[in-house]
This record gives structure tokens, sequence and C-alpha cells, in this order.
């Protein structure tokens, strides 16, 4: 008799123990993971945005204007640090960030645009550059220009 009472026992714990696998929760943490996706796709527009301006800004630094008799291009190289009339443009957003105590790379290079002899890069001349760029173009042309430039590197 004790025999079956024991036998039964281990019976019930083993099915029970089964009946627990077959419940338990299997580890998904990987799987449920709550994925960002608002987060990811508002940095992808801001992303895309941001290519779409410096692609506009790209347009305007190879177009001519009659106002000065230049284009951006006529005096800067964008795939060299070299000298053409102006300084190569690569690598400006690099070696502009933290050039001015305080002055990002994008207002600087805003700056270097509407104020040219704000900062005369040494090696130089001032007012070699067009001063009037400022009334040419409007504050969106000129963030265009800005996040064309940040893309030279
Ligand atoms: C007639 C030639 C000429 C034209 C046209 C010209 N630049 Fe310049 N640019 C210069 C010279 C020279 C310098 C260096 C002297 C100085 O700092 O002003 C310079 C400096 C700069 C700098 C600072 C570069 C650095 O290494 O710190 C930027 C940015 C710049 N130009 C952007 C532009 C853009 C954008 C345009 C068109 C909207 C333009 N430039 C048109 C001659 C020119």
């Amino acid at each position: 008799m004790k025999k079956i009472i024991v036998l039964i026992v281990v019976m019930l714990a083993v099915a029970g123990c089964g009946r627990r696998n077959i419940d338990a929760p299997t580890p998904t943490s990987s799987v449920f993971q709550p994925t960002p996706t608002q987060a990811v796709s508002a940095a992808d527009a801001a992303q895309a945005q941001l290519v779409a301006l410096a692609a506009d800004g790209e347009v305007l630094f190879n177009t001519f204007y009659a106002e000065v008799g230049f284009a951006c291009e006529t005096c800067h190289f964008v795939d060299q640090e070299g000298m053409k009339i102006g300084p190569g443009l690569l690598n400006v957003s690099d070696r502009s960030e933290g050039l001015i105590d305080g002055v990002s790379a994008e207002d600087y290079v805003h700056a270097s645009i509407v104020n040219p002899n704000d900062y005369i890069v040494e090696d130089y001349t001032a007012n070699l550059m067009p001063q009037t760029y400022g009334d040419i173009f409007t504050e969106e042309e000129l963030d265009a220009l800005v996040a064309y430039l940040m893309t030279l590197q």
C-alpha cells in the first residue's frame, strides 16, 4: 500500500512537472523587445531632409551668380583642401569646429559666406571673396549651402 502511495505521489509530481514545463513561458525577451519605430522614422525623416537640403546647396554652390560674376565653385575645390582662388572646402566642417571659441562649424561656415571678413583663412587675403552673399541668398538657401559644405569629407 505504502509503495502504491509513493508511486502515485511520484507520478503526480512528474505529471505536474511536465505540465509546468509545458505552461512555462519561453524566454522571449529578445523577440518581444519593443522596437522604437517612431523614434527611428523621425530620425530617418530628419536625415532625409538634411540630405535634400545638402543637394539643394550643391546646386547653389555650382550656380553662376551674375551679381558677383562667379559661382562658389569658381574659387573653391570641394574634393581637396588645396588652393584654387580660395581654400579647398574638403573637410571644412572638421577643421572649423572649435576653430573659434564657442563657434560651431555650421556658424563658422555661415559667417564665412555672409561676412567673409569675419574670419580670414590663414594665408588668404581679405576682400577676395564676394561680400554680398548675405543679400543674394535667402536664409533657407544659406542653410542649404551650409548643409552641403558640412557633407564635404
Ligand atoms: C572670387 C573667389 C571666391 C568666391 C566666388 C567664393 N569664395 Fe569663398 N573664399 C574665397 C577666399 C579667397 C577665401 C579665404 C579668405 C577668407 O577667409 O575670406 C574664402 C573662404 C571661404 C570659406 C572659409 C573656408 C575655410 O577654410 O575656413 C568658406 C566656407 C567659403 N569661402 C564658402 C564660399 C561659398 C559657399 C561661396 C559661394 C556662395 C564662396 N565661398 C564664393 C574666395 C571666394
